[in-house]
């Protein structure tokens, strides 16, 4: 008995010296006292036990408990000191240690990355695989081998920026699918996130912004393939909830098209909100977010694929919209001026 009570006393004295130094102001060194020598404090709860020791062990354990006690008024007075010396250093040099330090400055994903990140994440789910190519390109892969030879009227939707006689940035991310199917024989299900660019510069319009591209080709691929995959994409994006509606169109490399709409998640698909006209669906209650079609068999010719053994599904949204609409942001310029009071809001 007489050892660990003992052994208790030296313990307190080194927990004392070991915490201290964490007092930095004499409020902080008053609880310590309080800890250590108070009425109901360590030291007094270690004493406890002295009341049952026999006479033999008694002298040699109060005389101990003397001892603990002396050091421990003396570490801390020692360190009340120390504090007494910084503070009046401090003083003098106008140096004030309680001010709150300078947070680092801490960067975060652009929503463009975070859009995209989310749209690829659901689609490698569904099976799809990740490729990508130039932004600088040929006639041929951006619009020939596309279906859209020279003259084509359709070339006039997307006013091109060339960089030479055949060389351009691409307009879209559909090059990909003829790159793709060169390099690879079918099946292939794959999707091409990227930066696109065209002629254009107005309050919804960027000289470059972003699309994912998606291409699917197998044996017996239909219409109602590119439903489904189409619908469960959507919905794993903007929710279960989302209604999807497959509206006739027109891309020269596809046939059909059909563009997708899906009920707007600002108005929940009823056109006002609270009275109000819904600015984010114009009213409509449906918001367009991509273009798709079953791959023209004109394309499958230009890349060695025979349009009579298989068949495909392709399609392409763009991905500041799908930023837009998920994070309910109303301009696009946004995304391209870079304020941070506006990107520190998705960190
Ligand atoms: N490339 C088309 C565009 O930029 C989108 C699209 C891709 C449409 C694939 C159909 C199939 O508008």
């Amino acid at each position: 008995m007489l050892k660990s009570f003992l052994e208790g006393l030296d313990g307190l004295t080194l927990e004392c010296e070991a915490r201290r130094g964490q007092a930095c102001s004499l409020k902080d060194l008053e609880s310590l006292r309080v800890e250590f020598l108070g009425r109901k404090g360590k030291l007094a709860g270690a004493m406890g036990a002295l009341a049952q020791m026999g006479p033999e062990d008694k002298p040699a354990a109060g005389k101990k408990a003397n001892e603990v006690k002396n050091a421990l008024v003396a570490l801390l007075e020692s360190r009340q000191a120390e504090l007494e010396a910084l503070a009046a250093k401090d003083a003098l040099s106008g140096f004030d240690p309680s001010l709150p330090g300078r947070r680092p400055a801490c960067g975060s994903l652009h929503p463009v990355t975070l859009a995209m990140q989310e749209i690829c994440e659901v689609l490698t789910g569904l099976g799809f695989e990740v490729v990508s190519g130039p932004e600088v390109e040929n006639d041929w892969h951006n619009f020939e081998a596309l279906n859209m030879p020279p003259d084509h009227p359709a070339r006039d939707m997307q006013d091109t920026l060339y960089v030479s006689e055949r060389m351009l940035l691409r307009t879209h991310t559909s090059p990909l699918q003829v790159r793709t199917m060169l390099s690879r024989k079918p099946p292939v299900a794959v999707i091409a996130p990227g930066k696109v660019y065209r002629r254009d510069s107005d309050l919804t319009h960027t000289p470059m912004f972003h699309q994912i591209e998606g291409l699917l080709v197998d044996k017996n691929v239909s219409m109602a393939d590119l439903r489904g995959t189409l619908t469960a994409f959507v919905r794993q994006l903007f929710g279960a909830h989302t209604n999807v509606r497959f509206r006739p169109s027109f891309f020269p490399f596809t046939e059909p098209s059909a563009e997708v709409d899906i009920s707007c998640m600002l108005c929940g698909g009823e056109g006002h909100v609270k009275g109000e006209p819904c600015r984010v669906c114009k009213k409509t209650g449906w918001v367009e977010i991509l273009g798709c079609g079953m791959v023209d068999p004109n394309v499958f010719a230009s890349v060695g694929y025979d349009p009579e053994a298989v068949s495909g599904f392709a399609f392409g949204l763009g991905v500041e919209r799908v930023a837009m609409l998920k994070y309910g942001i109303g301009d696009l310029r946004m995304f391209f001026e870079n304020d941070v009071r506006f990107l520190e809001q998705f960190s």
